[in-house]
């Protein structure tokens, strides 16, 4: 029996893709793949890729260029934390806001979840960006993650970037490219 992660291909959405059904158990998340994201393709606001297994769609995700910023510094806890963002980077290249995309949405269909693919498309991305040749530098990878799925992104090794959205429904996280 094959399993699903062999199975899986990588294809970036386009203008004439046809988009048939999702459903990762997120209204927004499916409502965006569904309804939005070629209008961001075409606002060149977010290319989407489709992780596909044979025609069924079971994840996507998105991508955009970011910077990760240094936010305003109140106590020694978030001085620490973004301390730990410049920490493998020489003292005289860093600076308050280093080069970055951000995976804008990511969403496993229900009936995938569990599988790996999850990790599979942060694996990806990584190899995107450090495996592929880019007009511009990209040093780490950020999200805005929702609450449900913090644990996930620790699991892949994301970072929190600061205590203060410690109680929001999103938390600002980051992964260092160069870490790996
Ligand atoms: C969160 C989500 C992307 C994870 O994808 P997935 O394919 O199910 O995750 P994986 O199978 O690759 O899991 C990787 C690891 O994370 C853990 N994990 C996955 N989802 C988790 C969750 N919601 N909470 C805690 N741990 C989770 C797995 O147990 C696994 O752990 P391991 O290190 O022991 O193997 C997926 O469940 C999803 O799309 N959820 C609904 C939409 C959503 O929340 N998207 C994220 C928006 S920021």
């Amino acid at each position: 029996m094959t399993s699903v992660l062999d199975q899986i291909e990588i294809v970036r959405l386009d203008e004439d893709t046809e988009l048939f059904s999702f459903d990762c158990g997120d209204m927004d998340l499916n409502d965006f793949l569904l309804n939005d994201a070629k209008n961001y393709l075409k606002s060149m606001l977010a290319v989407t890729y489709l992780v596909k297994v044979e025609d069924e769609i079971v994840a996507y995700f998105c991508l955009s260029y970011d910077g990760l910023t240094r936010t305003t510094i109140l106590t020694e806890e978030e001085k620490a934390l973004w301390n730990r963002v410049g920490r493998k980077i020489p003292n005289s290249k860093r600076r308050k806001t280093y080069p970055a995309v951000k995976i804008g949405r990511l969403a496993v269909a229900e009936k995938y979840a569990g599988f790996g693919i999850g990790r599979r498309i942060i694996d990806a991305i990584a190899v995107m960006y450090l495996c592929e040749q880019h007009h511009a530098a990209c040093r780490f990878v950020t999200v805005d993650a929702y609450r449900s799925a913090l644990s996930f992104y620790e699991r892949n090794d994301f970072r929190y970037l600061t205590t203060k959205d410690g109680e929001d429904d999103t938390r600002a996280m980051y992964f260092d490219l160069k870490a790996i």
